[in-house]
Formats: structure tokens, sequence, C-alpha cells
């Protein structure tokens, strides 16, 4: 235990990346405290992000499935009707167990947690709601908010220009929602509500939906959202708002600018990404300074230029994931109390939790010819599957991305409707540094899904079975 401090280690913010290296710094031994400003643990996450968005999505896609035709497809008559105040209260239930469930990991693993904000008075000192903490090590783990765009002010309580916290908790189905990003946020928000009988229209700046992931699964998507009955605005962008009772009244012009012309909405969700949260921890005091994105540069072992000092998780470059957090909140850990915590940045997977999924890890193809990297790639479509077939969920295709010389797997896309679960296996793959010849070797089971991963792998070679 550290002699001179309150604590070994002091961690700033409990999501994903917090609580985590909270609980595994206290599993090795060391007096750990946690601070948190939110009523309840658990971050963006479990709050407002991973987990509610998950419930609705879930909840809405029953819905959907009842009243667009796929219990029909099965010979089930069913004429739906929504009782949205009951959908709400079971996503609120699984978000309460959630986060209950962190206060008891916290205790069971005597992680203590100080309630407030936190600022820093030095490098080893943190002020929390009027009290000094000192600590040896301090993490920071504090997340991201959304990024505002000018013109168009959110209101969450108003409920009618929100963000992701507010379309997660809208108590009408809006007649008309208007989707600023055409992003993960706003794609999978939009399904939410389009589900539930919104008309949708997603205004994205770019000329193609989902920036970073494989450009034929971008494609794919845009298809497959155009078809589900989302409208798009590529190339776009909302340069104002205004609010007249119900009804909103966007002014949008082309991203190259241009004439502007007007969209009127009963909702707006504003989804054009995130940014670090450091306002107010007084990182100056602490001998610390932000990069001109707002997050906090650390080195390969998480460490920042203060040596005390470490950062994991949305505040620091990467992803935004909370997976990627929550590996991030072990090795920290690790490190703190001298241990080795590693994490390959390169096999981090993405996944958007559409229907159906969209799933990635490693490189895309553009990215592989930016690099000058000669490979080789093997598609295989779900409708070649048999599982998809049966179950008659033959939409997307799965796309391995293989070293020409050694035939190692660099990256895996995946748009199906288990894409989220699929991935997995392209990431332990990797992580062992498989070829694709090791994948399509490896006995899959019958009938699955997963058959596609090891029939793309196949193709690799070109020499898929069932194609
Ligand atoms: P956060 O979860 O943001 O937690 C930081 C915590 O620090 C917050 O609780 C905050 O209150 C606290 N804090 C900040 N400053 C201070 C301070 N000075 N003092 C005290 N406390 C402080 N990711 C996925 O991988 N899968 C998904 O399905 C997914 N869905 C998402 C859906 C939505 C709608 C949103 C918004 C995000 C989603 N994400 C998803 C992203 C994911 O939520 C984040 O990547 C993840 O929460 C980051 O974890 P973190 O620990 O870095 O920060
Ligand atoms: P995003 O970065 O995924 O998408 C934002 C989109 O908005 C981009 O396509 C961008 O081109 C567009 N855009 C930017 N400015 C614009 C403008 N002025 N007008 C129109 N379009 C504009 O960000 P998003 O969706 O807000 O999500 C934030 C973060 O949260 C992401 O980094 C993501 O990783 C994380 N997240 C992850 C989820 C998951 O893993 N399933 C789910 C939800 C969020």
């Amino acid at each position: 235990m550290a002699e001179n401090y309150d604590y070994d280690v002091l961690i700033i913010g409990a999501g994903p990346g917090g609580y985590v290296a909270a609980i595994r710094a206290a599993q090795l031994g060391l007096k750990t405290a946690c601070v948190e400003s939110r009523a309840t643990l658990g971050g963006t996450c479990l709050n407002v992000g991973c987990i509610p968005s998950k419930a609705l999505l879930h909840g809405s896609e029953l819905f959907d499935e009842a009243s667009n035709g796929h219990f029909a497809t099965w010979g089930i008559t069913a004429t739906p009707t929504l009782d949205l105040g009951k959908m709400m209260a079971e996503k609120t239930k699984a978000v309460g167990e959630l986060t209950g469930g962190i206060e008891f990991l916290f205790k069971k693993n005597k992680v203590t947690w100080l309630k407030g904000h936190a600022a820093f008075e030095d490098a080893h000192t943190v002020n929390v709601a009027g009290e000094k903490v000192t600590a040896k090590d301090i993490v920071i783990a504090t997340g991201s908010s959304v990024t505002p765009l000018p013109g168009v002010t959110v209101d969450n309580a108003g409920k009618r220009i929100v963000d992701s916290t507010g379309a997660l908790d809208l108590d009408e189905v809006p007649e008309h929602l208007v989707v600023i990003g055409g992003g993960v946020i706003g794609l999978e928000l939009g399904s939410v509500w389009r589900r539930l009988g919104a008309k949708v229209t997603v205004v994205e700046f770019l000329d193609q939906l989902l920036p970073g992931m494989d450009g034929d699964v971008r494609k794919e998507a845009q298809k497959v959202f155009k078809k589900q009955g989302m409208a798009m605005m590529l190339g776009h962008k909302v340069t104002g708002a205004s609010v007249a009772g119900k009804t909103v009244t966007l002014t949008i012009e082309k991203s190259a600018g241009g004439d502007a012309q007007t969209l009127e909405a009963s909702h707006v969700l504003v989804a054009i990404g995130r940014r670090p949260n450091t306002d107010g921890l007084a990182l100056d005091k602490a001998g610390l300074s932000t990069n001109a994105r707002g997050q906090i540069e650390i080195d390969h072992d998480f460490r920042t230029s203060v040596p005390n000092i470490w950062g994991i998780g949305d505040v620091v470059p990467g992803p935004m994931l909370a997976h990627k957090a929550e590996d991030e909140g072990i090795a920290v850990a690790e490190n703190i109390a001298g241990l080795t915590g590693i994490v390959n940045h390169d096999v981090i997977p993405s996944v958007v939790y559409t229907a159906p999924e969209i799933a990635g890890v490693g490189i895309t193809e553009e990215q592989a010819k930016e690099r000058g990297l000669n490979v080789k790639v093997g598609k295989f479509p779900m409708m070649a599957n048999s599982r998809a077939k049966a179950n008659r969920d033959t939409e997307g295709f799965v796309k391995v991305i293989a070293d020409a010389e050694t035939d190692r797997v660099l990256g895996v896309w995946i748009i199906a409707s288990l894409a989220g679960s699929m991935i997995a296996e392209a990431c332990v793959a990797m992580e062992f540094g498989a070829t694709a010849e090791d994948i399509a070797y490896t006995c899959h089971a019958h009938p699955t899904h997963a058959e596609a991963l090891k029939e793309a792998a196949m193709a690799v070679t070109g020499k898929p079975i069932h194609m």
C-alpha cells in the first residue's frame, strides 16, 4: 500500500474503461478509489449508450418482425400494437440492473466509489466535491460526450432537437425524424424509430454512410437501409434549425456549398460524432494538456506525459468503443501493478447493431491499397449459407482480406443478421496470426451462419464449396 497517499490508484470516471480498471486494480491488491459524478456507475455505455440503445434495438426489432411481414412469412398472423411506455420501462430496467451490478462488483472487490466531479490540484491530488484525495497513480477515464453542431441547439428536455441521450428517451414515436449524421448512432437509433413507425431521413455530410468501414460493406449498407425505407440525403449538411411548436425547420445545403433548401421534421437527432471529456478537470494543474483533437496523449503503456498519470478509453486516441475502453482498463491496472498489460489495437472489432448487423475488424480493402499492400480478397454471400437460407435472412456477405504472399488474415468485414457474434471468430483468428487457410480448414458446425466465414476464407484461394 502507498504510504503517503490515501490510495494506491485513483480512477476518474466509472465507464467501461474506469470501472474495469478499478476492479482489476483492486483484484491485484491495490487500494483503489473511483470518482464518478453521475448518479450511477457504468458511464456512457451502461447509462445512455450501448445498453439502452441495444435494449431499444431489440424491442423495436420484435415489433418490426411482427409488423413487417416476417411473422407472416412463417404463417404467424399478428397485429401488434405498441406500448412505448412499457418498452421504455423495460429498457430502464435493463440499465438499472446493469449499473446496480457494477455497484455490487465495486463492493465485492472493495473499490471505494467517491461521488462527485474530480478536478486536479496537482499530479497526485484531486479535488472531489471539496475534499482533497491523494493517490500514487491516477487514471483518467472521463470518456466523451456529443459533438455539438453549430446552429442546431440540442434540447433533450424539449424533446424536439435531441442527441443520442434524448433519442433514447422520447415519449412518442416521431412523425418525421431527421437524423444528422449517417454514422453508427444515426443508423442504430434511426433504425429504432423507423421500426416503431417514424419516417426517417438521414442527412450525411459525406457521399457514403459509415466512414471508416470497408467500401463494399458501406455500399451494401446503403442499399439495405434504403430498402428498409430510410430516406438518404448523402453529401449534404445541415446549417441551421428553428423550432416552432411541434415542427423543426432545418436549412440544408450540399456539403460542397450551394443553394440552401429547407426540410421539416417533427424531431431531429444530432449524431455527428463525440469528443473527449476534459472540461473542468484542471489538467494544467497536473502538468497535462490535450492534443488538437482534445484527446489526452498516451504512450504504448497508457502513460501520459506525467509518469504517474495514465489515460484510457474515449478520452485518449483510438476508436470510441466500450470494449476498447474495457481492455485498456485491464491493461492499465496491470501496468500500474508492475505487470505487463497490452492491448492489440490492430484487432479491435466494431459492430453496428442494426438488422442486418454490420461488423468489421482489421484493415479495409481501401486501407490495404493506400498502404500498398498486396492482398487477396475472398467473399461469400449469406444467400449461399444454408442456415441463413433456412431462417430466410439472406442479406449480406462475409469478406476476408488476406496478405497475398503469406495468406495472413488482415481484415474481415461482415454484413449479416448475426455479424456482431460472427466477428468474434475473426478476432481470435487474427489475434493468433491465422491465415485464411487456417480458418478454411477449421471445422465449423453445420448449419450455422459462421460457416459463411469459413467459405469466405476458402474464397480467398478461389475455392468455396457452396458458390
Ligand atoms: P464513459 O463511458 O463516457 O465514462 C466516463 C465517465 O466519467 C462518465 O460516467 C462521466 O460521468 C465520468 N466523468 C467524466 N468526467 C468526470 C470528472 N471530472 N469527475 C468525475 N467523473 C467524471 N460502444 C460499443 O462498444 N458498443 C456499443 O454498442 C455502443 N453503443 C453506444 C451507443 C450510444 C448511444 C453511445 C452514445 C455510445 C455507444 N458506444 C458503444 C460507445 C461507448 O459508450 C463508449 O465508447 C464507452 O462508454 C467509453 O467508455 P469510457 O470508460 O472511456 O467513458
Ligand atoms: P460517427 O463518427 O460514427 O458518425 C458521425 C457521422 O456524422 C459521420 O458519418 C460524419 O461524416 C457525419 N457528419 C459529421 N458532421 C456532419 C454534419 N455537419 N452534417 C452531416 N453529417 C455530418 O459518430 P456517432 O454516430 O455520433 O457515434 C459516436 C461514437 O460513438 C462513434 O465513434 C462510435 O464508435 C460510438 N458508438 C458506437 C456504437 C457501436 O459500437 N455499436 C453505437 C453508437 C456509438
